[in-house]
């Protein structure tokens, strides 16, 4: 696989995503934000958490979704399953689970007592003879659609979704989905962060490759230079609109680092921007990794509608923007990795990598709030877009696709 078969970008006007100025209408319009609701969150898989985090029967995750105020209870069953219930009561609609996690025997409503199995049958209604036809089996809790995929738990709020999982992430096939459920990826670290600006302003910034010159002159634009980060698109996926790679410069005379850099990175995997010298632990990976390429560094996928998958040999990296408004988010960044620290170096390289990588999210992340101020007040009308941003072209495409109530295409 030759470098520039890698870094060739789209044509301009090759495709159906237009070469024109994008409007900014969709993210700062109330009324853009109601259809979103409706027709994506409320439609698309959404990423809520990693199945083996809920191991055990019993086990549970209650996920917040904020724009909606929904909560979602996601529970492992005493057969293995997992399934995934609205965390409301069918006695009187109270909510039955209040922390994040935990491990129970029964969801237990702490209004009245209702009680019901790990599988949402009610096996307990106190005092079931003050009711006049109680009758248990119309008293399930109310279900929703769970899968998993990569080993990440994903949820569609729709009654009846329009895709599997599996059709929806295409053309993350088989093979991602073998390398991201690696059982040996565990949470290594994380942060998270509430944002006053369109959630997808938080997206835009992790899928092209345009800005890292500039943005991060001052930490990693040496080692993966604007140049050498390709930018694709899947115009036939309902999921994954876009992706970008990284690559490291063919020219060695750049990406020099700093001693600090180069020492870590004999020790681990967090020093992404380096050139490791040791070959990290993650079984797997032919079809997903493109480790035949000498300068390959990682693929950023965008998951549609709010996730960034960062995929890299022994590290993945899950971005996830939650909108609470038009005007207002949540962002989570979450770090996994296949091995744990087993020496001092090893914990260095990950603290080492922590911090490179915070500065570097934070430069990525600092100009959302003044882009959406600038939006909002209309200075900003419509934006400029150029080969290398293309994802975002793809994005919006399959925003207004979504929201037009279209599968994948339909985007003038
Ligand atoms: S609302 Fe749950 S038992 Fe009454
Ligand atoms: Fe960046």
């Amino acid at each position: 696989m030759g470098k520039a078969e890698n870094l060739a970008l789209p044509e301009i006007g090759s495709h159906a995503l237009g070469t024109g100025k994008l409007p900014v209408d969709h993210y700062v319009s109330p009324q853009f934000f109601e259809l979103e609701k409706k027709h994506i969150f409320r439609k698309s898989w959404l990423l809520v958490g990693r199945a083996s985090d809920l191991k055990e029967p019993g086990d549970y995750q209650n996920f917040l979704v904020d724009t909606l105020g929904v909560s979602v209870v996601v529970v492992r069953g005493r057969d293995q399953q997992l399934r995934a219930f609205y965390n409301a009561c069918t006695h009187r609609g109270s909510r039955l689970v209040n922390s994040s996690t935990g491990n129970t025997r029964a969801l237990v409503c702490s209004f009245h007592g209702w009680s019901f199995s790990l599988d949402g049958a009610l096996i307990n209604a106190p005092d079931a003879a003050l009711f006049a036809d109680l009758d248990p089996a119309q008293e399930h809790l109310k279900s929703i659609s769970v899968d998993v995929w990569g080993g990440f738990i994903f949820i569609n709020l729709a009654e009846q979704p329009e895709w599997t999982l599996q059709q929806y992430l295409m053309p993350l096939g088989d093979a991602f989905d073998r390398y991201l459920g690696n059982k040996d990826w565990s949470w290594s670290f994380g942060w998270r962060a509430n944002f006053r600006a369109n959630w997808k302003l938080l997206v835009d910034a992790q899928i092209e490759g345009y800005h890292v010159d500039m943005t991060h002159r001052k930490t990693i634009a040496g080692t993966v230079p604007g140049s050498s980060t390709a930018a694709y698109f899947f115009p036939e996926s309902v999921g994954v609109p876009c992706g970008v790679s990284a690559y490291r410069p063919e020219d060695s005379s750049r990406g020099v680092q700093t001693p600090l850099n180069l020492l870590s990175a004999k020790y681990g995997a967090t020093s992404i921007y380096t050139k490791p010298e040791r070959t990290f632990a993650a079984e797997g990976g032919e079809g997903v990794l493109k480790e035949d390429h000498p300068l390959w560094i990682f693929d950023n996928y965008l998951l549609f509608p709010n996730i960034v998958l960062f995929v890299q040999k022994g590290q993945i990296i899950i971005q996830r923007t939650l909108p609470i408004s038009a005007d207002e988010c949540i962002w989570e960044v979450d770090f996994y990795h296949t091995e744990k620290p087993a020496s001092f170096g090893h914990i260095f390289n990950m603290e080492q990598g922590v911090i490179q990588i915070r500065d570097v999210l934070s430069e990525d992340l600092y100009t959302a709030e003044g882009i959406h101020a600038n939006f909002k007040c209309g200075a900003i009308t419509h934006v400029n877009l150029n080969k290398q941003e293309v994802p975002l072209r793809a994005y919006y495409n399959r925003l207004l696709s979504a929201v037009q109530g279209g599968k994948v295409k339909g985007a003038p």
